[in-house]
């Protein structure tokens, strides 16, 4: 009959200490078990404070709130602190014969004819802490080497469950700490503009917060169509999951599915691992389709599906998932012309045109220059112990470029200031020649014209292959030093390369 109790007793414990990752909870429950299993008078766990070296009452049936308090031990104190010292176990069969019995908790009135049974909490060859049992014994109930025993393997369950528990705890507070910083990174005040253009992108941004809609982003190269995608993450219900960005222009055409769908465990040979694929990681979460309209033809249908019916298979599955995912797409492409010329799908278009947000590029809210620069210079001032500033002429020679880059040009332009200056003020001499020659005002595109938007994308586009040309020209055709004088990717570059057919030979 005893054995059976044990074996209970000890199953019990198993499963309520795999219940949850509920510490005191957990424990609690565990003496609760021996009390009632094994007919312990009083069970307590202690586990070592490691900041303080003592040994705290965490759990412990038969002992009032006050009394737990007062259970502290020092390594080495009473019994229990000896226990913890010597990593043996210890019987004690009368307490009341005992004079290290300290009984600090008071909680036994009467010591006499009580045993004090006591183990070590071992995990490899370290002592987490104490477990300890006092018990009545008679004829009848039970054998102190078999209570012994029992309470050795609670004692090694709890010392995988704290182990366990303490790492579940750092990584959830590491967790906690990086999604605060996230949250506080891509909160509002970090994002700069108050033009009436911008505080428009910001409103929309904060009503489809508040939604699971699909969202467009539209803009040029460098407008903050990524910090944007990620603000309105961090600011939706999704911010506990996660964000999940692909962009769809670095990954080679025959990789994107396996990259979006994931692959099942030999869909294909080489394939020897399940992988997850993005929209799989982004659930409950958000999804960031960058460079949407680089995406090929055959893989926009299956995208298509996804959208429509919030589910999709893995490569090499037959298997359905479903899953709950906002999306979030961008381009710097006008995806309508794209749609005319048969490069993209017009159905995928309207699916992920249900709200559209275009942000106006910078030389179109002329009146952020002066915020998006001070908001540069203070950082990159601290990133580089520097205290840079910038003379009225320099500032409005910002103010006039044209910033084909936009607001990561202006960015990169201000950083390379700060690195590069001589004197704590910088003037019209100091700035780049690009930047005091391609002013907006000498240049006709402000000018009215015929109200063709095609018109004034063609010059646009006109003006930044020229720029292109040019950067290449001056940098020996090093296609990295190129894009860095011109405030953008390499890779974006390359794209831009193909997209305006330069041929780096004939030029
Ligand atoms: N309003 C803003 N306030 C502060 N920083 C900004 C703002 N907009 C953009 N930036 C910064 O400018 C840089 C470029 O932004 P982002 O990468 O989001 O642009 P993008 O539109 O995705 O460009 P691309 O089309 O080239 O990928 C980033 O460093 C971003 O933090
Ligand atoms: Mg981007």
């Amino acid at each position: 009959m005893r054995k059976n109790q044990e074996l209970y007793a000890i199953l019990e414990v198993s499963r309520v200490l795999t219940a949850s990752f509920d510490l005191q909870d957990n424990l609690h429950d565990a003496m609760q078990i021996l009390a009632s299993r094994l007919e312990m008078q009083r069970g307590c766990v202690f586990l070592l404070d490691s900041a303080s070296r003592a040994l705290n009452i965490v759990a412990a049936h038969g002992l009032s709130r006050e009394e737990i308090k007062r259970g502290r031990y020092l390594s080495g104190e009473g019994i229990v602190g000896q226990v913890l010292e010597s990593r043996a176990p210890m019987f004690i069969p009368n307490i009341g014969a005992e004079p290290k019995f300290l009984n600090k908790t008071a909680s036994r009135l009467d010591k006499s004819g009580i045993s004090f049974l006591c183990i070590p909490i071992m995990l490899e060859d370290s002592a987490l802490g104490v477990i300890s049992a006092d018990r009545i014994y008679s004829e009848a109930h039970g054998s102190v080497d078999d209570d012994l025993r029992v309470l050795q393997i609670v004692a090694s369950f709890i010392a995988q469950f704290v182990k366990l528990y303490e790492h579940f705890k750092s990584k959830e507070d590491e967790l906690g700490r990086l999604r605060q910083q996230l949250t506080e990174r891509f909160s509002l005040p970090n994002i700069i503009g108050e033009s009436r253009e911008f505080q428009r992108v910001l409103k929309s941004i904060k009503k489809v917060a508040a939604t699971d809609t699909t969202v467009l982003l539209l803009g040029e190269s460098g407008t903050g169509k990524e910090l944007i995608a990620q603000t309105l993450h961090y600011q939706s219900a999704r911010a506990v999951n996660s964000f999940v960005a692909v962009n769809l222009a670095a990954l080679p055409e025959n990789l994107i599915e396996a990259e979006l769908f994931g692959v099942e465990r030999g869909a294909y040979t080489g394939a020897t691992a399940r992988r997850v694929g993005r929209f799989e990681s982004a659930h409950k979460g958000t999804l960031f389709l960058d460079e949407i309209g680089e995406l090929p033809l055959a893989s926009q249908v299956k995208l298509l599906r996804v959208l429509q019916e919030r589910s999709f298979e893995r490569i090499g599955s037959s298997r359905s998932q479903s899953v709950d995912v906002r999306v979030v797409a961008a381009t710097n492409r006008d995806l309508e012309s794209e749609v005319r010329r048969g490069n993209f799908r017009e159905d995928l278009y309207w699916r992920l045109n249900v709200v559209p947000i275009v942000l106006p590029p910078l030389r179109e809210r002329v009146e952020d220059i002066p915020l998006i620069a001070a908001h540069y210079i203070q950082k990159f001032n601290r990133t580089y112990s520097q205290s840079v500033r910038l003379d009225d002429e320099a500032l409005a020679a910002l103010v006039q470029y044209r910033w084909p880059g936009n607001v990561r040009e202006l960015a990169n332009t201000i950083e390379r200031f700060v690195i590069m200056a001589d004197r704590d003020v910088i003037g019209l001499s100091d700035l780049p020649p690009n930047l005091t020659q391609d002013r907006l005002v000498c240049t006709p595109v402000s000018e009215p014209s015929n109200g063709d938007v095609d018109n004034l994308g063609q010059e646009v586009q006109n003006l930044e292959k020229k720029r292109i040309i040019k950067a290449l020209q001056e940098n020996n055709f090093v296609q990295n030093r190129a894009s860095l004088a011109l405030g953008i990717t390499p890779r974006q570059l390359g794209y831009r390369i193909k997209k305006y057919q330069i041929d780096l030979r004939k030029i």
